[in-house]
């Protein structure tokens, strides 16, 4: 099916993000708390874990079926990438030590239920492949609204200029994806009550936040604490809010019950007081 998303447009604007012109060298002169970097690692993980989740789409049905997967997957993939590689680079120059192999171990202690996820994902594409896109888009969707609002929250909690610079960028591409994800979300979905069945009933069994799976639970939990103040913050309901408009999903209440189960809830002030640390320029 063809979707009101241009994806030519698309691919015409796809590429890495811009960083040519950041000041690298002043990127220690901003005090970023403990918290702040503990975060920041998390979306550097998540976003470098692209790759592995490209490996399981790409063996699905649709993948190879429907004309504008394949084109949008190679640019998404190359445009998380270098989002990943912007994290990595920008805690190297804050003065952070990031392992050069920090993927493939992130790799490797993938929890059990990613690779269950993949074997999922294949099996339901090959029993459903009219179906399926609909749940893996809708997927998609939550996965990069939930990103995009975090980036909003990491420059406002951070309130480091050049992180917010690049935040900025990132964010443009992200809800580029969003929206790709979005509209195939909506117009499959509204044409198929089979297709809403089966994405509630896998977003109700399969779910997770952006980035479990990948990291520990202690630090998604952080991650949803620190940006979002957990089930007392607005961001939770506000991502929520805007799933809720596609067919079928008018019941979505997947992340503020993950954070209620977990227990994740503000964030305390001292997570925020840049004033207890020195700059990592100062430091060095
Ligand atoms: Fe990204
Ligand atoms: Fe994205």
């Amino acid at each position: 099916m063809t979707s009101r998303f241009d994806i030519d447009r698309f691919m015409e604007q796809s590429g890495a993000v811009e960083l040519d012109d950041i000041a690298w060298e002043d990127v220690p002169k901003y005090p970023l708390t403990p918290e702040a970097l503990r975060a920041l690692r998390y979306f550097m993980t998540t976003e470098s874990a692209t790759f592995y989740y490209l490996r399981g789409l790409i063996q699905t049905k649709p993948a190879l079926a429907e004309p504008e997967f394949a084109p949008f997957l190679c640019a998404w993939a190359f445009e998380e990438e270098f989002h990943g590689r912007a994290f990595h680079k920008f805690m190297r120059a804050y003065g952070v030590d990031v392992d050069e192999d920090y993927r493939a171990k992130m790799y490797s202690r993938r929890t059990g239920g990613e690779r269950k996820d993949e074997i999922g994902q294949f099996l339901l594409s090959v029993l459903f492949p009219e179906a399926w896109p609909a749940a893996h888009m809708a997927w998609g969707a939550i996965q990069e609204w939930t990103t995009y609002t975090a980036y909003t929250q990491l420059i406002q909690r951070t309130g480091h200029p050049i992180l917010e610079t690049i935040c900025r960028r990132i964010m443009k591409q992200e809800l580029r994806h969003f929206s790709f994800y979005y509209h195939q979300a909506e117009e499959r979905l509204r044409s198929s009550r089979f297709a809403q069945e089966l994405t509630s009933r896998t977003l109700k069994f399969a779910w997770t936040p952006v980035g479990d799976g990948m990291s520990s639970k202690d630090d998604v939990a952080h991650a949803l604490q620190y940006l979002f103040d957990g089930a007392e913050g607005t961001a939770v309901a506000t991502i929520e809010k805007k799933i809720r408009q596609l067919p079928g999903l008018e019941w979505f209440d997947l992340l503020s019950r993950y954070v209620s189960r977990n227990g994740i809830r503000r964030a305390p002030e001292s997570w925020f007081d840049r004033s207890r640390v020195e700059s990592a320029a100062v430091l060095a």
